[in-house]
């Protein structure tokens, strides 16, 4: 028998390189979307690069989609692809709704054209709970984004309901709540934390800026949260889940639980800076990932204390190896 094929969009991501290494190791043939740069910057796939095909396409433009599925001829597709920085969709907007909502539409139009019989998985996100009308929040729970990444991604999510009601499309949503790993990119808050306890502790850096320190999420490890992605597209009917590990903390208990681990002091490097807020808050998310766990079997194995520690060591390594490793600017 062939291998399984699936396609990810956002392969050269976070969550894209996990999904990809974990369908590998399942026996998949997998396929990658990428898009066209003047500065090839795959590094969290430089491994994969031998195992997975990548096809040139973006999510602003149809005809590379269908292309890339017809090449690909995928039993799965994993849409990824999003600008995923909520602060930046306040500096770009429409570029935002483009990518994140309308871009989802254009992914379901390719696959009616080149692999209706796909199974087709969106990347939907617990920012659409935004200003929460419910504690926790379900599949149930009403949406209220305060970003407009959060507003696409509620367009992206009831496109892929609506696909899948009007065509019969096995178009599923997964409502993943925050997930972090070594490989999160470094303008996210628990990423922005982990490498500062590193580079603090190793003499690199002596403050660290930071905006709400009170916010609350749900994070989780990115590599238990692409396992659910995949569970999702094994059903036999598509549906919407949450995914979530069910314990929120604030940023501050994630600077209390880095710096702890290198033995430093919040009081002593944390910076407020008021350039670090953001015009509309979130202020606490936590997830019920019951269905989840019911219908598919999932629970998440790394706890929060266990990812930020198992992050801020790789960054220890990371910089002790490379110590111009180091933050863009402003960030
Ligand atoms: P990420 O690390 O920022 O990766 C985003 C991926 O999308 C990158 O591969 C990027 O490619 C690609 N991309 C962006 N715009 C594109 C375009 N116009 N055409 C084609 N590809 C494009 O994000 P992540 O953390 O892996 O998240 C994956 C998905 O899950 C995103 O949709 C995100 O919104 C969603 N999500 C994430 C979380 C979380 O906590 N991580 C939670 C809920 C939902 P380049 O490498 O070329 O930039
Ligand atoms: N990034 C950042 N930088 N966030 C900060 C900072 C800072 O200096 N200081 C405080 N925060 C707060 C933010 O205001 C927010 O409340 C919280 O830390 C988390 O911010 P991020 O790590 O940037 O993540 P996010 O929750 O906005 O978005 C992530 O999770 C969503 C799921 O809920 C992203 O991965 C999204 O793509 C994802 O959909």
């Amino acid at each position: 028998m062939s291998a399984r094929r699936a396609l990810i969009t956002g392969i050269t991501g976070q969550d894209g390189s996990y999904l990809a290494e974990f369908l590998l190791d399942q026996g998949y043939e997998v396929h990658g979307m990428v898009r066209r740069s003047s500065t090839e910057k795959f590094d969290r796939i430089e491994h994969l690069r031998n195992r997975v095909t990548l096809h040139q396409g973006d999510l602003l433009d149809q005809r590379s989609l269908v292309d890339t599925l017809r090449a690909s001829q995928p039993d799965e597709i994993y849409n990824l692809a999003a600008m995923s920085f909520v602060a930046a969709s306040w500096v770009q907007p429409t570029l935002t709704a483009e990518f994140s909502g309308t871009g989802v539409t254009r992914m379901l139009e390719a696959m009616r054209e080149a692999c209706p019989e796909a199974r087709f998985y969106q990347a939907s996100s617990s920012e659409m709970f935004g200003k929460v009308l419910e504690v926790p929040q379900t599949e149930t729970t009403p949406f209220y984004p305060r970003s407009p990444y959060g507003v696409a991604k509620v367009y992206g999510h009831f496109i892929t309901v609506n696909y899948r009601e009007s065509y019969e499309l096995h178009a599923s949503s997964g409502i993943l709540f925050n997930h972090e790993s070594p490989r999160r990119g470094l303008e996210f808050v628990t990423r922005k934390i982990t490498w500062h306890a590193a580079a603090i502790k190793l003499g690199l850096e002596t403050e660290l800026r930071l905006g709400n320190l009170d916010a609350e999420r749900d994070w989780g490890f990115a590599g238990d949260y692409v396992r659910a992605m995949w569970l999702m597209l094994q059903q036999d009917e598509p549906s919407d889940f949450v995914v979530a590990t069910g314990v929120s903390h604030s940023v501050r208990d994630c600077v209390e639980v880095a710096f702890g681990h290198v033995g430093l002091a919040l009081d002593d490097h944390v910076v407020l800076d008021p350039s670090y807020l953001r015009p509309a808050e979130v202020e606490h998310l936590i997830g019920d990932a019951s269905k989840a766990k019911r219908v598919l079997g999932w629970a998440p194995e790394v706890s929060f204390e266990q990812l930020i520690r198992m992050m801020v060591d790789a960054d220890v390594a990371l910089l002790a190896r490379d110590p111009a490793a180091r933050l863009p600017r402003g960030q």
